[in-house]
This record gives structure tokens, sequence and C-alpha cells, in this order.
């Protein structure tokens, strides 16, 4: 019985697999089990920050689990100790949170944002105000918070308590940021709603509106953020820092992990015994997250990002099929004139190339480490496929 077929008889079938078997994985490269290789323009969807098997970040992880690979959660590790107070100092935050995925970080947010919303208010205050056609995670309370209908079924009931309210429409949020609202959760940029950048005066009003009534803003930065637009939190090229940013994705460099970063009015929100997750603040995990740490905060790493990011937008410029492209930094959404962006995967797929797509658009998430000879070789392909 082949992989696929093995596969497709034992394992659940909730997703649209393209037909290819990843063997192995060295930088910016991968091959699949016929020794095919691709380029990497995808980045696990944005988790493979530092490429596949970085030489720094393997040595860090495997040397974890060698020396301690689980803990529970009722004793201390250093290396968790470590990699919050880093992650701390490089956000900006005063603690965190961790678990596995950018579902449980936001899972902890929305917690967080009701519960300090009750130990200050009272009861009745418990909705969360989320954007149309955002992308918070497939819990039901994260299936719940996201903005997009297409998500809303099967599942029912779904949990009460999310207001959607469009987003860069100020008078909506306005009239839906009522009394009974504890929070608004945005993303700076939706990625999986099609890597939409959201405008700066909304933001703006967000954090105004939201400032004068004592309503937290969670960020999620699960796509956004360590290092992926550039800057370290996308929140800085509003400057703004949410009162909860939610990580995932990148953060330990293709090892599953999520953090919730709280200020200094939230650190103390979550008490004993209200919140909790077996595998949450693993030492390899945080290992790996360590690895990622020293490496996207080292010197001149972020304007690299930029610099790349720019690189490929120049690239794209020419092209006759593109119609615009969005995003920020090495998050980047490929508008197309005529052609189907799930077309154009498939066809770089079979050219040796791994892109994304993100509603009608192609997305691009290619490790923050690509070299520029690897970005002509994609590049090649992708414009090459384009312009058929
Ligand atoms: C912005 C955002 N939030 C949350 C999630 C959910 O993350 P996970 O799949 O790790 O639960 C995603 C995943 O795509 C995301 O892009």
């Amino acid at each position: 019985m082949s992989t696929i077929e093995k596969f497709n008889k034992h394992v659940v079938q909730s997703y649209g697999r393209f037909p290819l078997v990843m063997e192995q994985g060295c930088g910016r490269r991968c091959k699949d089990e016929d020794g095919k290789e691709y380029i990497d323009f995808g980045s696990g969807i944005g988790t493979n920050s530092l490429g596949f098997c970085d030489e720094k970040w393997a040595d860090a992880v495997c040397s974890q689990v060698r020396t301690l690979q689980h803990n529970s959660n009722y004793y201390y590790t250093a290396v968790q100790a470590d990699f919050a107070e880093k992650l701390c100092n490089a956000s900006g935050y005063c603690a965190v949170f961790f678990g596995n995925s950018g579902a449980e970080a936001n899972e902890c947010a929305i917690k967080t944002a009701r519960k300090y919303s009750f130990d200050k208010y009272g009861k009745g205050r418990h909705n969360i105000i989320t954007l149309v056609n955002s992308f918070h995670g497939r819990t039901i309370a994260t299936l719940s918070a996201t903005g997009q209908d297409v998500f809303h079924n099967y599942f029912f009931p779904f949990l009460e308590g999310f207001i959607n309210v469009q987003a860069n429409n100020i008078d909506d949020l306005k009239e839906k940021l009522d009394d009974t609202v504890c929070a608004v959760m945005i993303e700076y940029v939706q990625g999986e709603g099609g890597v939409n950048v959201l405008e700066k005066d909304f933001v703006d009003a967000v954090f105004e509106l939201c400032g004068e009534k004592d309503i937290l803003v969670i960020a999620d930065e699960v796509q956004t953020g360590v290092g992926r637009t550039g800057k370290f939190l996308a929140g800085e090229y509003f400057g703004k820092k949410a009162d909860i940013t939610t990580l995932a994705k990148g953060i330990a460099g293709g090892i599953p992990m999520g953090a919730c970063l709280m200020n200094e009015k939230c650190q103390g929100v979550l008490t004993k015994g209200t919140h909790g997750s077996t595998f949450g603040g693993n030492p390899v995990a945080c290992a790996g997250g360590l690895a990622v740490l020293e490496r996207v905060t080292g010197d001149g790493f972020l304007d690299e990002v930029c610099r790349k990011a720019e690189y490929i937008k120049n690239a794209l410029a020419d092209c006759k099929e593109v119609e615009s492209v969005s995003g920020l930094g090495l998050m980047i959404g490929i508008s197309l004139k005529s052609k189907k962006a799930v077309d154009i995967a498939g066809k770089c797929l079979e050219k040796g190339l791994l892109v994304l797509t993100a509603k009608d658009k192609v997305r691009l998430l290619p490790p923050l480490t690509i070299s520029y000879d690897e970005l002509n070789d994609g590049l090649k392909i992708l414009i090459e496929i384009l312009e058929e």
C-alpha cells in the first residue's frame, strides 16, 4: 500500500491535500519520497520560520530532548522560565501563558478577557467583538469568534458572545461597542481571510475607543508574530501594543506551541486552577522557541526580512497576471487577474515550488531565513507559471 493509500485509509479526511509525500527538508528546500526537490515559499503555513532543520535550532531541540523532554506544569523548568523572560523582553509584555497552538492561545485570550471583565464589573460584560473575515482557530470558541459564515456550519450550537464588526468600518465598531463588550479581537493582517492589512485609522479607533471604556484589545498575531512581518510584532507597524497578544505558528520553529502574552492589566487575571494545558510550555518547544528568538532578534535580521519582502514585491510588479500584492513583510498575498490561486499552487508544486493560498490569493510565507538565490529560483517558477 502506498503512503497516500495508507494515509487516506487511516487518517481522518478533513484536509484537501496535494498528492505530495514529504520526506525530508534542509534549509529552504525539501524532498518528497521520490527524491524530487521543492523550494519552500510556505514554511508549513508560517511555522518553519528558520527553514527546515536549521542546525542551531535542531541542536537546541535535540539537546533538550535528551535532557528533559517533558515536565508537568506542577513543577518548574529553567528552559520555560528563560523562554518566557526572553519572549516578554522581545515583545514588551510582562507575562505569558503557554499552550500548543494558535487556537489554544486565543482560547486563553478569550478566557482572560472575560474574567478580567467579570472580576472588575461582574456579569453581563462578556461579549467580544471580532472582525468580519477574521480567522481565529478551529475549536468551538475560536470558530465562534471567527467572522466567516463558512465556518459556522455543522457544529451547532456555537458559543454565544461574539459580535462581528466590518473590518475598517469605524461607524460599525462604534455602534456595537456597547456596555456588554469586554474585548475587541483583531488580526492586524487577516491571514486566512486573504492577507488583508487593516487600515491604520481603524486600528487607531479600536485602541482609542477601547481605552476609553476599559475594553481590552486582543491582537491575534498567531500568523503575523515573531518576525513574520519584518517587525517582531505586526502591532509595531501601527504603533500599538494590545492588552493581550497571541502567538503560535513560527514561534518555536515548527514545534507545536502557542503563547498568550499579557500586559500588566491582565497579568494577574488567570489565577490558580482557572486555566491550564498538559503540554503547554513543554521544554522541547521552549528550547525551539529560544533558538528562534535568538535568531529573529539578532542584529539586522528583521531588516533583512523587510528587504526580502521588497525584493519579492518588486519581482512581482512587472508580472502581467498580478493584479496587486498585499501584506506586510514576508506575509504576502498575490491577487490574480484571471487565474485561480489553487490552480497556480498545484502547478507550482509540479514544478518544484511550495506556495499557499488564502481565499482567492496566492499566499507566500517563505522561511524568514530564505536566501536571495532561493528567492530567485522560486520566483522564476512562480512568474513563469503566472505568465503561461
Ligand atoms: C490568525 C490566526 N489565528 C489562529 C489560528 C489557529 O491556529 P492553530 O491552527 O495553530 O490553532 C490561525 C491559523 O491559521 C491564524 O492564522
